[in-house]
């Protein structure tokens, strides 16, 4: 039970000159890895700089989500996510009936007037070569079949979100290659609509218009314009508002105008809805169950009206157990508070909400996921003072165990830094398929914990293939060895390979389980699946 290193890794420590050795040894004891008695670190050159994920190949690489959801006549929208040099040719075999494909973008629009499920066989062709998989369309009753996947405006832009802004990060989206790994919803956090008697210029004035529609502030003259330039590029568009008569940050909310609101979200051309508690607990009219799930339930039953699809996301910070109920009225519900306030003990703040969330793994099932809030790396700003960003001080194994936790716990990978200023080693958090292949899994899972302690964290997550995503976290201030056993990770007696996500390599093969050795708050996220299995 140990992990191999790579086999280019004697030669990268003997290439090394002695000058380099101390910091590639810390860089090493960072990323958990071996360091030789000689003080030569056996560190992969591609892994100085901490990226993990190997670049993606120039030949294309269908990747995202298997499977899909889409309700009968609505629209339907997905840009097929894939990897590899451009131009490319996309083609679909099999397609329901409705539904097209554009061959230069890849992108499937339409509608399906039957309800069923349609295995269709994509296939992406470049001058290099070509790659070809399933996608299953299911019309149905069900969305958010994988955990939703996309960009929040919220830690980076707070009240200073604009339309220009929504506009630039669908094309980041696009720029950075994230829509080519399954990231598309677009969406709009607290902000867009008018401020509750505010005399700012651009965010006061009439909080509706004279029929009662809700009206954006200036910073967004036309929502309907904007949705269509995000639907352009493929991507989906999310808006926010709160049950109450005010949005957390004092901006009109939808009290009284639910059915109205709903109506406008969709004729505007909104994919996406958080609705967020903030003020309704002056509406509420008590505490008890009833009360709570009221609200959201009134808006789910809105939402199920328009003739487009609106994923519903509820945002009441785990109150009165909303994953007993939230898969009953949405399609993934907040299951603590804000991640951005949460205060960081000794270890950073999304152990904390991430251990929360965990808690909860038998709730999460395709349509119903567990949301424990977005993923904070990059440029972010300070919550506390709705700030300007500055970049996050997690360290590199921090945050590939923020992103292996979430995608472990099939959670919304959400992320909420800035899209302007995403750098190489964000990115390589944000897009390795193997990771997001893990999060967005058919079989919908979340990971289980199967050990806990001050030290360590074991999750693991059982997959469609009945291979299994295993997590091992070493939670200590220093580096230590972490262990599974295939009892743990549910799997019977036999032979298992054992192959490290981040790094997208085969590893070595055991009957019994897996070891690694592991840096201070760091994760080795491994795929383990039955010998001589694909
Ligand atoms: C909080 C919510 C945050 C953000 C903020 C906006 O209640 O949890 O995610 O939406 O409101 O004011």
């Amino acid at each position: 039970m140990n992990m191999t290193p790579s086999p280019t890794q004697g030669a990268a420590s003997r290439r090394r000159r002695p000058s380099t050795w101390c910091w590639v040894s810390l860089l090493a004891a960072l990323l958990g890895l071996p360091v030789s008695n000689s003080g030569a670190a056996e560190v992969d050159p591609a892994e100085d700089s901490g990226i993990l994920t190997p670049p993606a190949p120039a030949t294309p690489r269908l990747q995202g989500p298997r499977v899909t959801g889409v309700r009968k006549g609505s629209p339907f929208l997905h840009r097929v996510p894939a990897t590899g040099e451009r131009p490319m040719t996309f083609s679909a075999v099999g397609l329901p009936a409705g539904l097209g494909l554009d061959p230069k973008t890849g992108i499937i629009t339409g509608r399906v007037d039957q309800e069923g499920t349609s295995v269709v066989t994509l296939t992406a062709v470049n001058a290099q070569g070509r790659d070809s998989r399933t996608l299953r369309i299911v019309v149905g009753t069900t969305l958010a079949l994988t955990p939703p996947m996309g960009w929040n405006s919220w830690y980076i832009h707070y009240d200073r979100v604009s339309d220009r802004i929504m506009r630039e990060a669908a094309d980041q989206m696009v720029a950075t290659g994230m829509a080519d790994y399954g990231y598309e919803y677009v969406n709009i956090d607290d902000c867009w609509m008018v401020k509750v008697d505010s005399k700012d210029p651009e965010l006061g004035g009439e909080v509706r218009d004279a029929d009662g529609r809700l009206r954006p502030n200036r910073r967004f003259p036309d929502m309907r314009a904007m949705t269509e330039y995000i639907h352009a590029r493929g991507l989906k568009a999310g808006l926010y508002t709160s049950p109450g008569p005010k949005t957390c940050a004092g901006f009109a909310g939808s009290y009284g105008h639910e059915a109205l609101d709903a109506r406008t979200f969709a004729d505007w051309g909104f994919d996406f809805l958080k609705y967020d508690w903030c003020s309704y607990t002056e509406k509420a009219g008590g505490k008890e169950l009833e009360h709570m799930v009221k609200p959201y339930r009134l808006i789910w039953s809105e939402l199920q009206k328009q003739s487009r699809d609106i994923v519903h996301n509820l945002c009441q910070y785990g109150m009165a157990d909303v994953w007993t109920w939230g898969g009953t009225v949405g399609n993934c519900w907040r299951t603590t508070g804000d991640l951005g306030l949460e205060n960081a003990g000794r270890l950073p703040a999304f152990y904390s909400i991430g251990l929360s969330n965990a808690r909860h793994a038998e709730h999460a099932k395709p349509g119903g996921w567990n949301d424990p809030d977005y993923i904070l790396i990059g440029w972010v700003g300070n919550a506390h003072k709705m700030g300007e960003g500055t970049r996050t001080t997690l360290t590199p194994l921090e945050q590939y165990s923020y992103m292996s936790m979430w995608s472990l716990m099939a959670a919304p990978l959400i992320f909420s830094g800035d899209m302007a200023r995403l750098d190489a080693f964000t990115l390589n958090i944000l897009c390795n398929h193997e990771v997001i292949d893990l999060n967005q899994d058919p079989l919908g899972r979340q990971a289980r914990i199967v050990r806990k302690s001050e030290q360590e964290l074991v999750m693991v997550k059982e997959l469609e293939d009945g291979s299994r995503g295993i997590g091992l976290f070493n939670l200590g201030e220093a580096p230590a060895s972490v262990k599974v056993s295939w009892a743990e990770a549910g799997l019977s007696g036999g032979r298992y390979a054992i192959r490290d996500v981040w790094r997208q390599k085969d590893l070595v093969e055991s009957e019994s389980g897996f070891e690694s050795r592991i840096g201070r708050h760091g994760v080795r996220l491994v795929r383990v699946r039955a010998a001589g299995r694909p």
